[in-house]
């Protein structure tokens, strides 16, 4: 997907992924990471996000990735933080407390600026990418990774012939070739997602969403 795709999403407001509250597959199933509370974790490609703030309330250290300056922006002036900000590498670090946001675009991400991470949330990321990218981008992400690294992976699994992306249909069999060679995968539940709705107004009305738990070994 190209990066004007997104940055024009944002500055025409059509931000229909964005959700008011944390996920709900986030919050049911982040505790059996069995993460400790100071442990650093990663959000690629964030938004602005309330998984984010939520991810911070347990404790957590949260550094999430994001492309568009207008949605890390909001991201703090919704929360009325004052964040600071600094260049670091080709992306801009914006850090208020335990909350970080990278501006820049993910696949210009290195270890050296990301730092050690021990765990991953993907929520509306691997699938807000086309079939091409896809592979890219799960390499990409493993290669930040180091071993133990957790991470709880949301996808949706619809008739790609219905709809066209993003978000992109992702299936089981698509998950595990792209993170199986150097991931223990489990899936922890299949189910309806909870904005439905959203899609049956594009006329697919059989979508369900799964939830992973990966462990890099
Ligand atoms: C579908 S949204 C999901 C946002 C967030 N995860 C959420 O749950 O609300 C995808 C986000 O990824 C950002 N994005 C797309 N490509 C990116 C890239 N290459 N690097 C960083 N961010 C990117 C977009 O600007 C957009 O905010």
């Amino acid at each position: 997907m190209d990066p004007d795709f997104w940055l024009e999403r944002w500055a025409r407001g059509e931000t229909g992924f964005h959700q008011s509250q944390p996920h709900a597959g986030l919050v049911r199933h982040w505790p059996s990471l069995g993460l400790a509370r100071g442990a650093r974790v990663f959000v690629p490609l964030a938004g602005k996000s309330p998984d984010l703030h939520w991810l911070a309330a347990q404790g957590h250290r949260v550094i999430g990735v994001e492309l568009a300056g207008l949605a890390v922006r909001a991201f703090f002036e919704e929360a009325g933080l004052e964040a600071v900000s600094e260049p670091a590498g080709r992306f801009t670090r914006h850090r208020c407390g335990t909350l970080e946001l990278l501006c820049g675009d993910v696949f210009d991400l290195d270890r050296g600026t990301l730092g050690e991470v021990a765990a991953v949330f993907d929520r509306a990321a691997l699938v807000a990418l086309p079939p091409g990218l896809r592979t890219a981008y799960a390499a990409h992400l493993t290669g930040l990774t180091t071993a133990g690294t957790r991470t709880l992976l949301v996808t949706l699994e619809y008739d790609q012939s219905r709809m066209a992306g993003p978000p992109f249909s992702v299936h089981e069999s698509e998950v595990r070739a792209l993170y199986g060679a150097q991931h223990r995968i489990g899936l922890l539940e299949r189910r309806a997602p909870p904005d439905a709705a959203r899609f049956a107004q594009r006329g697919v009305t059989d979508t369900m969403e799964a939830i992973y738990a990966l462990e890099r070994c």
